[in-house]
């Protein structure tokens, strides 16, 4: 593999006291250095069971499918994600070469801790710098994200930022330990659109210039549009489409990602009502049997809660699983 990540065939079940729970279901994806995948689909669609299956985050309860693999390719060695045993081991995928960043910055950081201690330990811990180091380190990544008089915010606690501005900590934080993968977990919903525009023009200028990949995770397939060069969608556990950004928007093969498209604004006619995928999406207890998504589906035929369809290639690169595109030849 040359790639970054290869994710093969992962399928994750959850055991809970109403039955197994599948959140995800046989997804395959890749990554390379430099590149931006945006992870799309509606709540419950196993975005973020996804995201903390490759840093091995998962509850207690999670059980992975047997043909699993998740493999990190990272300075010249081949991480086998889902063999790792022990906190030493684990550290690899937890900060030494996968950062995740959140929805929430205050969850990232300890209340009654300066935001500068938190960084300091960070880098000791998973860069081995000492103290002094890692102060100046720290310090000018604060200042790299765009937070002015960033010696002085190092000193001060989570609380007293701003949102924008611990956003931006939570960022710096995330990167000071120059991953070689971030997961930026909808990091941008709880902001305004100022600061949510500043905040992606931020990280793709980072991608840029560390070479690392992101895997951004959100519900709005415009931010998407915005930040990722792919695009994997998701739906009940599975990528029923993906591939590059703009073709993916511009040229949809599955009727889920094409009702993801139909429900965005137009700004060209403010006028045009905006049409939301009808219904909702299943608990994960009653998944439906052949496509997942055939209980939502305008255009479902009689084999589809029947047939699982198979994914195939649109054009190179895209590939969708729906089972109109039967003949469709790359
Ligand atoms: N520990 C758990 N035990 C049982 N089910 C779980 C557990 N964690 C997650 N799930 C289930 O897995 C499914 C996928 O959840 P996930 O959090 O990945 O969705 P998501 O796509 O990130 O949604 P959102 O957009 O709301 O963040 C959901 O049905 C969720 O209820
Ligand atoms: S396989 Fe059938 S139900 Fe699924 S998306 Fe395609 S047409 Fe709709
Ligand atoms: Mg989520």
């Amino acid at each position: 593999m040359s790639g970054l990540l290869s994710v093969r065939n992962l399928s994750l079940t959850f055991a809970t006291d109403e039955g197994p729970v599948t959140a995800i279901d046989d997804v395959s994806v890749e990554l390379a250095p430099g590149e931006v995948l945006g992870l799309v689909g509606e709540s419950g669609s196993g975005k973020s069971v996804l995201a903390k299956s490759l840093m091995r985050l998962n509850a207690g309860n999670a059980r992975y499918g047997a043909e699993s693999r998740m493999i990190l390719q990272a300075d010249g060695q081949e991480i086998d994600i889902l063999a790792l045993k022990g906190a030493k081991q684990l550290r690899q995928v937890r900060g030494d070469k996968i950062s995740m960043i959140f929805q929430e910055p205050m969850a990232s950081f300890a209340p009654a801790i300066t935001i500068g201690k938190q960084m300091v330990e960070q880098l000791m811990l998973h860069r081995g710098l000492t103290g002094a180091e890692a102060k100046m380190l720290s310090v000018e990544m604060l200042d790299r994200v765009g937070i002015s008089e960033a010696a002085k915010r190092f000193d001060q606690y989570a609380f007293e930022l701003s949102g924008g501005m611990r956003q931006r900590a939570m960022i710096a934080m995330a990167l000071s330990t120059k991953p070689k993968l971030l997961i930026a977990d909808e990091p941008t919903t709880a902001l305004d659109v100022t600061i949510q525009a500043q905040v992606i023009d931020l990280m793709k200028e980072i991608v840029g210039e560390f070479g690392m990949g992101i895997i951004f995770i959100t519900h709005d397939l415009g931010v998407i549009a915005q930040t990722a060069d792919r695009v994997a969608v998701m739906y009940l556990g599975r990528i029923v489409e993906e591939g590059p950004v703009r073709d993916v928007i511009r040229r949809p093969a599955h009727p889920y990602t094409q009702g993801l498209i139909n429900a965005l604004p137009k700004l060209g006619d403010l006028d045009a009502p905006l049409t939301p995928v009808p219904g909702d999406i299943p608990s994960p207890l009653e998944r439906p049997a052949g496509c997942v998504f055939h209980s939502r589906c305008p255009l479902a035929e009689p084999r589809c809660r029947v047939e699982v369809p198979l994914t195939r290639a649109m054009r190179p690169g895209h590939r969708a699983a729906c089972h109109l595109n039967e003949g469709v030849k790359a």
